[in-house]
C-alpha cells in the first residue's frame, strides 16, 4: 500500500539497478520536483550523483542560497550524504541572450536555449556521465502526451531540457514519472528536505525573465527581487502565504508619478498578483485583506525608491493567465 516509505524504498531499488556504478548528473532548479530528485538520489546513490544549479540571474531574493543551505552541510540532507552541488554563476550569458528581446515567447525561448546550453557544457565537463536524471511527474507525462497528439493548446512554451538527453546520449532516470505533486511533497517531507521548500508556491522556468515586462535589464531584476521579497514576507508573516496557490510581484516598465516627504518621485510601477487555483488551468484572484495590500504597498513604496506605485491584480484566468507574459 502506498507509504511515502514504501515509494521511497521501491524508488531507489530501481534507481541503483538502474544506474549501477554510473555517474548521474542532475539539474538541481529549487523548485519541490528537482529538490526530490535530488534528495532521493542522494540517499540512493550517494557521491555517483552531481547537481549542477544554474544561476541565471533570473532567480528570486536569496533563492541561491537557500538551495545551497537545503542541501548543505548543516541540513538533514546533507548530514546523511554530502550532497555534490556545482553552482554556475550564468547570469552575464542570459541578459546579453535577453538584450533587446521584448516579447515573451522570444524570452522564454531565449531562456531556455540558454540554460541548455549553460548546462550541456557543464554536464560535459563532469567525468563519465551517463544519465541524467529529471523531476518529471505524472501530470507532465501526461501533459507532453497530450501536446505530442496536438490536442494540446499551448499558449505559451514551457521549456524543458528536451533533446538533451539523446544530443548528449544520456539515458533518463526519472524517479518521480509515476506521482502526482501530493505524493511528491510527502516523500520530499520523508526524506528531510525543509517545509518551506516542499510546500514553496510554483515558480517559472524563465523566472523573473517573465515578470519584467518587456526588455530585462538588471537593474529591474534587482529591484523586482526586492518587491517580491517584501509581499512574501509579508504572506508569511500574516499566515497568508498557506492560503494562496501563488504569489508574486511583476515589474511595469511604466512611470507614474508619486509624492515621498517633499519630493516629486517619477518612478516605475509593482503590480502584486496572487491567486487561488487547485490546477492552475483556471485561478481566481486571491481576495486577500485590504489592509494588508495596503500594507504591503506601503513598504514596497517606502523601502524602494525606484518604485512610486503599486498595484493589485483581480483579473481571473481565463481570460487572463496567471503570469503577466
Ligand atoms: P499561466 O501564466 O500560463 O501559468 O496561467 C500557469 C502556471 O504555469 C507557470 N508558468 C510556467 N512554468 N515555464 C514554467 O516552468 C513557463 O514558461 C511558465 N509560464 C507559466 C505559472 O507560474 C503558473 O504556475
Amino acid at each position: 500500500d502506498w507509504t511515502a516509505e514504501n515509494i521511497i524504498e521501491d524508488a531507489i531499488a530501481q534507481v541503483r539497478q538502474q544506474v549501477g556504478d554510473d555517474e548521474v548528473v542532475l539539474g538541481l532548479s529549487g523548485g519541490v520536483d528537482s529538490s526530490v530528485v535530488a534528495a532521493l538520489l542522494a540517499r540512493a546513490i550517494g557521491d555517483q550523483l552531481t547537481c549542477v544549479f544554474v544561476d541565471n540571474g533570473l532567480l528570486r531574493l536569496d533563492e541561491r542560497d537557500e538551495v545551497e543551505k537545503a542541501f548543505g552541510k548543516e541540513s538533514g540532507i546533507g548530514n546523511a550524504l554530502p550532497l555534490k552541488i556545482k553552482t554556475v554563476d550564468a547570469t552575464q550569458e542570459f541578459y546579453a541572450k535577453l538584450a533587446g528581446l521584448e516579447d515573451p515567447e522570444d524570452k522564454r525561448k531565449a531562456i531556455g536555449n540558454t540554460f541548455i546550453d549553460v548546462f550541456e557544457r557543464e554536464a560535459k565537463a563532469l567525468p563519465a556521465v551517463k544519465w541524467l536524471a529529471q523531476g518529471t511527474i505524472y501530470p507532465d507525462v501526461i501533459e507532453s502526451a497530450a501536446s505530442k497528439h496536438g490536442n494540446a493548446h499551448v499558449i505559451k512554451s514551457h521549456h524543458n531540457v528536451g533533446g538533451l538527453p539523446e544530443r548528449m546520449a544520456l539515458g533518463l532516470v526519472e524517479p518521480l514519472r509515476e506521482l502526482f505533486k501530493d505524493e511528491v511533497r510527502q516523500i520530499g517531507l520523508v526524506l528531510g528536505l525543509p517545509k518551506s521548500l516542499v510546500f514553496r508556491h510554483p515558480f517559472p522556468g524563465p523566472g523573473l525573465g517573465v515578470r519584467i515586462l518587456g526588455e530585462v535589464k538588471p537593474q529591474y531584476a534587482d529591484v523586482l527581487r526586492r518587491a517580491d521579497a517584501i509581499f512574501i514576507e509579508e504572506l508569511r508573516e500574516a499566515s497568508l502565504y498557506d492560503a494562496v496557490s501563488q504569489a508574486f510581484a511583476v515589474y511595469l516598465p511604466v512611470k507614474s508619478v508619486g509624492v515621498v516627504g517633499d519630493a516629486r518621485r517619477y518612478e516605475h510601477v509593482i503590480a502584486l498578483r496572487a491567486v487561488e487555483t487547485i490546477d492552475f488551468m483556471t485561478a481566481r484572484s486571491a481576495r486577500l485583506p485590504y489592509d494588508f495590500i495596503e500594507r504591503v504597498a506601503n513598504r514596497i513604496i517606502n523601502e524602494i525608491a525606484e518604485i512610486s506605485r503599486v498595484v493589485y491584480d483581480v483579473s481571473s484566468k481565463p481570460p487572463a493567465t496567471i503570469e503577466w507574459e
